[in-house]
Formats: C-alpha cells, structure tokens, sequence
C-alpha cells in the first residue's frame, strides 16, 4: 500500500497548513471542517501563500493551479470514505477527538490509517475510539507545516510496525524527516524537551535573575537557537505553553510542571502571543 490519497480533518492553523503541503507535495487531498467557511478560509489562505510564491519566482501560476486542484473542500466527513490516510487536526480535546475517530471508523475503509496531529494527547486513548487501533499513529507536524522539517510519529501501544512505515513514508514524501517516537508519552520528544526550558526561563524572570529580553539574547547567542524562549512562546501562544505544562502535570503530578504566576497572569490578560497582539513582548497585529 502507498498513500496518495490524504484526509485532512480540520482547516485551522494546522490542518491549513499539512493540506498546503500535502497538495504542493503532490498528494490528492480532500480538506474537512465543520463549516465551509473554514475550509473557504483555508484555501484563501494557501492561494494567497502561493500568490506571495509567485511574485517571488518560487513557483509558477499553472504549478499553482495543478497544486490547489488536487485540494478539494468539504464539510461531510462522509467524503473521506476512499483516502488512504487520515490526518487528524482538530481541537485539542481528546473527547472532541475520539468522537471525530469513532465517525471516521466506519466511513473509512479498514486499510485507512489514522494519523493525528495531537501535541499532547495519547495516541493509545484516540486509537481505542477505533476498531483498527494497529493503524492509529501519532503524525506530529511543526508549526508551520511547510517549513518546520520535522514530523514526530508517534506508535500508540497497538500501532503496527506496517502503519509506522507507512506514516513515515508518507512524511518523507512531504519533504519532512521523520522521527518515531517509540512509547505513547506525554509531550513525544520536542514538547518534552523544551518544556522544561520554557518554565526555567520563567522562573529565572521571576527570580529577578534576567529580563526575557535578556533570557532571549542569551539563549540564541550562547546555544545558538533561532528564537530565545520568550519569542517562541509568543509565537507559538503563550496559552498553549501553560496547556501543556499542565498536561505534563496532570499526568504526573510532578510539581515541576506547575505554571509560574506570572505566565498564568499573561493569560489572564488575555496576552497570548502574536496571535492577540501582546504576550511577554508587545506585537503589532496585521495591518496596523
Ligand atoms: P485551530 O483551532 O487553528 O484549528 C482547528 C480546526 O478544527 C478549526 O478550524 C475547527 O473548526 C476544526 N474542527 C474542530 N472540530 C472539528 C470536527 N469535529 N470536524 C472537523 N473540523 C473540526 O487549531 P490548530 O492550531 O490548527 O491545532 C490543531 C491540532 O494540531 C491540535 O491538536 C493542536 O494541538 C495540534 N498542533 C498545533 C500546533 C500549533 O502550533 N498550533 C503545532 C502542532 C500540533
């Protein structure tokens, strides 16, 4: 089996993104959310990308075209019944999730592999809403899908050895390295990593140590990162940092993973990074 053919549920911010770079990549793509203007928003999205392409000579109007004709929109799950994978990217809720498994389960033909794009949730949970738990995968894209290079996959305590070939087959042919994940834990790899980096930086601010200014220069200088750890949690919102600290916790009652106030103060201010137009630093929305 080779998988030509994609489902990518849920056109936000993700599933815009992994449908972008599946279609560029050649894969025929069928694109879900639950109302057509998401899924409209979606494709204004990634024409106005291919646009900005365009004027920068990366790509040419008819690649355009053949690109966003492979991408085809819909708000029944039910056109999902002939793809060979599903790519899963709806809210981060695992009941909202399971339920989307549970639907897919009986639309999609017993081959399709599930893949989901959860950061945080068990696989092995998502995969037991399912009668094909062996074809259930953790398929972890970065943010943004087409630049970020990695994809995490992730087996859940039944995946077969064939669905994580297959995941990762399917990830390599969109141009990403694949790294398996080889247990069912919280936050994979990256999270796990660089959670801990996040919450010390935190607390160095809050010891009265460094200014995230500061915290920021250091980090890109001294471990030559591209973005110090302030910068990425705007970016990446503020909120979803503290979402999956307190996964982390809930998890493993570990009191190391217990947000700072001054994060959880962030959040009720409503600063959650670029996206609202102020976290740790202040940022100007689009178009101001
Ligand atoms: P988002 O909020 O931008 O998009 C989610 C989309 O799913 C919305 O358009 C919503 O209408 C749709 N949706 C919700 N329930 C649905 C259903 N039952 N059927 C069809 N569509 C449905 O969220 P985002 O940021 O794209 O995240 C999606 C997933 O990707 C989450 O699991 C998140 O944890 C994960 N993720 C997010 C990253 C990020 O930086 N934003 C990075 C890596 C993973």
């Amino acid at each position: 089996m080779t998988i030509r053919k994609i489902g990518v549920l849920g056109a936000g911010a993700m599933g815009g993104g992994i449908a972008h770079l599946a279609a560029a990549k050649g894969f025929e793509v069928v694109l879900c959310d639950v109302e057509q203007r998401f899924v409209e928003g979606a494709i204004n999205r990634i024409a106005a990308f291919m646009d900005k392409s365009i004027e920068k000579q990366k790509m040419t109007v008819a690649e355009k075209e053949v690109a966003l004709k492979r991408i085809s929109i819909t708000t029944r799950m039910e056109d999902f019944a002939s793809v060979d994978m599903v790519i899963e990217a709806i809210f981060e809720d695992i009941e909202v999730k399971k339920s989307a498994f549970e639907k897919l389960d009986k639309i999609c033909s017993p081959e399709t592999i599930f893949g989901s794009n959860t950061s945080s949730m068990s696989i092995t949970a998502l995969a037991a809403a399912t009668s094909r738990p062996d074809k259930v995968v953790g398929l972890h894209f970065f943010n943004p899908p087409l630049i970020m290079r990695l994809v995490e996959v992730i087996r859940g305590y039944y995946t077969s050895d064939e669905t994580l070939k297959l995941a990762s087959e399917a990830a390599q042919m969109m141009g990403k390295t694949p790294v398996v994940v080889k247990k069912d834990t919280p936050g994979f790899i990256v999270n796990r990593v660089m959670m801990p980096q996040f919450l010390e930086a935190i607390r160095i601010v809050e010891e009265g140590i460094a200014t995230p200014e500061d915290v920021d220069t250091a980090v890109k200088l001294g471990l030559n990162y591209p973005m110090g750890p302030f910068e990425l949690m705007d970016y990446t919102g503020v909120d979803i940092a503290v979402h999956v600290a307190d996964y982390f916790f809930s998890e493993s009652k570990d009191t190391k993973w217990n947000a700072p106030q001054t994060v959880k103060a962030l959040i009720r201010a409503g600063r959650l990074g670029k996206k609202t137009g102020a976290g740790w630093y202040e940022h100007k929305k689009k178009g101001e």
